[in-house]
């Protein structure tokens, strides 16, 4: 019995573990709010990420990004861990560097999980999924 609870609580342990990351994902990527997702970008990201499908900024334009990654998660040099497009928007914003987008240098910020509230974070994974 005693070994039993032992085991469980490790179990409990490990599911928790390295929580923040997806505990964030699962709340952020639904129930976001695109307007308040729009003007956080404009203030935090749009210096480096311009929305014209053109334009290239220090980041990626993120035009065409909800189509764009939903085929990315599906690429074989994908690294990241996201199955879905909300969830790879929102693994690039709090996990930069878990897949670099091809070309581009590793000098997006890597607390935004820190500095955002997962309220915010889900405004903006909204706010980026009507870029079809
Ligand atoms: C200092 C410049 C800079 C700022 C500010 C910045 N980013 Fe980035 N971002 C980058 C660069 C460079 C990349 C590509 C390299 C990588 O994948 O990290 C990137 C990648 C991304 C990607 C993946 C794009 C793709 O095509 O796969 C998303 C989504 C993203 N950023 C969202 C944001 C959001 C949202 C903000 C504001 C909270 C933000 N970024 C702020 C530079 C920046």
């Amino acid at each position: 019995m005693k070994t039993l609870i032992i085991i469980l609580s490790l179990l409990i342990l490990v599911a928790c573990g390295g929580d923040t990351k997806s505990g964030v994902s699962e709340a952020a990527i639904s129930g976001g709010n695109p307007a308040n997702g729009e003007k956080l970008f404009d203030n935090r990201c749009l210096a480096c990420h311009a929305i014209e499908a053109d334009e290239e900024r220090v980041g990626p334009s993120v035009a065409g990004l909800a189509t764009e990654s939903a085929k990315i998660i599906n690429d074989s040099n994908y690294t990241g861990e996201a199955q879905t497009a909300e969830a790879y928007i929102l693994e690039s914003i709090i996990d930069p560097e878990a897949y670099l987008t091809e070309g581009y240098a590793p000098v997006m910020s890597t607390n935004y999980g820190d500095q955002l509230s997962e309220q915010e974070l889900a405004d903006l994974v909204a706010y980026l999924m009507t870029f079809k």
